[in-house]
């Protein structure tokens, strides 16, 4: 079905985010494209046709659609670059345990954590995942976000990994989403491969020997992530891990330096992975080595907010040294079962002190450069995908300010309204 051109207008600001297509850094972080007094014209095939005066592009459209912005401010949809959103159920338990004293590590240690969500999921039938991640991120959505990167991890088994990543699949083809689907098959040692006759070798060998070449014969993956981290996988292990995930054809993504360092942000730009994930650990070195390469940091505040961690992820220190700076918002039920897209702006502000529009650079452009989509998405110009957010303010700064509100009212996702649905 065509649809005709539509015209977005009486918009009291447009986010447009315009400007070279890839990921920011430094200095040109800090530039969202803020506009007064112009509207977005949205062409037959769903992409931006231009972003002009209201008047300007009425005259050049006569017989289009019109949109009325009802003196909203205009975004494009948020790029959130690194969600979990696979899972059953809820995990609030830990987070009263961990209000008493007892760490997310040894809850781990304990058979909790990922390990009670891998029991969890491996019990569930793919259609109770489809339903239970559909009505999740469908929240996401109604929050501005019009793309969502979905990891795999809480199978940890060929069959349950595989499973995940079809549910996935399902879901993009039922969803006005776009997904991007993640392969995490290294999220954690599954409990099974601690003793013998298995063992925790085995296990990477069933990871790299057989997960990923399955993954990649169906197509089911465009990343490969392992969480590397000091008592979950080494540095060695993530190396030999997306060495393979790298032959058979997957871009990388590691989770770096999370909870301690490990060196994980050096091993991430030694690989060229597209991005480094969390690092509220990350060394000086790390910096300075993400600095000299390509690799984009995706910050996750509302995990370490949740976790009541006092240490943030240096964002000044990355911005400053030049690094591309994405925001995301680690959508999971054990470290961040948030959907507010919003909340994490207002983190990046208050807590990693990013200025505004770095924040909307960091939730946008930079996020789409962390899922090698900076070419097509996170910017309102012409010839990137219309996705678009349209939130019930009159500045865009108002976004972070009302904190923990949702000032979301729609989203279209390649022109066609995604939400409300
Ligand atoms: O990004 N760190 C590893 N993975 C998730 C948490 C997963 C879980 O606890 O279920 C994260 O924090
Ligand atoms: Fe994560």
């Amino acid at each position: 079905m065509t649809q005709a051109v539509q015209l977005f207008v009486n918009a009291a600001q447009v986010v447009t985010c315009a400007g070279p297509a890839r990921a920011r850094r430094g200095a040109e972080q800090a530039d969202a494209g803020v506009r007064d007094a112009v509207g977005v014209a949205v062409g037959p095939d769903g992409r931006v046709l231009a972003v002009a005066p209201d008047a300007e592009l009425r005259a050049a459209h006569p017989g289009a659609a019109l949109v009325d912005c009802a003196q909203g401010v205009l975004t494009p949809g948020f790029v959130d670059s690194h969600t979990h959103a696979i899972f059953g159920r809820a995990r609030y338990e830990e987070q009263e345990l961990r209000a008493t004293g007892v760490s997310y590590q040894e809850i781990a240690r304990r058979g909790g954590g990922i390990h009670s969500s891998v029991r969890d999921l491996r019990q569930r039938s793919a259609d109770e995942l489809v339903a239970l991640a559909a009505a999740r991120l469908r929240r996401l959505a109604a929050h501005g976000t019009t793309t969502v990167e979905v990891k795999s991890g809480y199978g940890l088994s060929l069959e349950s990994e595989l499973t995940t990543l079809r549910v996935i699949r399902r879901l993009a083809a039922e969803l006005p989403l776009r997904l991007v689907p993640t392969f995490l098959g290294a999220h954690e040692v599954p409990l099974e491969y601690r003793e013998a006759p298995r063992s925790r070798e085995a296990y990477i060998a069933l990871v790299t020997e057989e997960m990923i070449p399955a993954v990649a014969a169906e197509g089911l993956a465009a990343f490969c992530d392992v969480f590397c981290e000091p008592h979950v996988y080494s540095a060695d292990e993530t190396r030999r891990i997306l060495g393979a995930a790298r032959a058979a054809g997957l871009a990388l993504k590691l989770h770096a330096d999370e909870l301690e360092n490990g060196a994980a942000a050096e091993l991430a730009a030694e690989l060229g992975a597209t991005s480094a994930d969390h690092l509220a650990a990350i060394s000086e070195q790390g910096i300075a080595a993400l600095a000299a390469g390509g690799t984009v940091a995706t910050l996750l505040p509302g995990t370490m907010l949740f976790l009541g961690r006092p240490r943030q992820a240096p964002a000044r220190a990355l911005v400053t040294a030049g690094v591309p700076v994405a925001l995301a918002s680690d959508f999971n039920p054990g470290t961040s079962p948030t959907v507010n897209f919003p909340l994490v702006l207002t983190l990046g502000v208050s807590q990693l002190r990013l200025s505004v529009g770095e924040a909307f650079v960091a939730a946008t452009v930079n996020g789409a450069a962390a899922l090698n989509r900076a070419s097509d998405l996170g910017q309102l110009a012409p010839g990137f995908h219309a996705d678009l957010a349209l939130f019930d303010v009159r500045d865009h700064r108002e976004i972070p300010y009302w904190y923990g509100d949702n000032r979301c009212v729609r989203t279209w996702v390649g022109g066609r309204q995604a939400h409300p649905a």
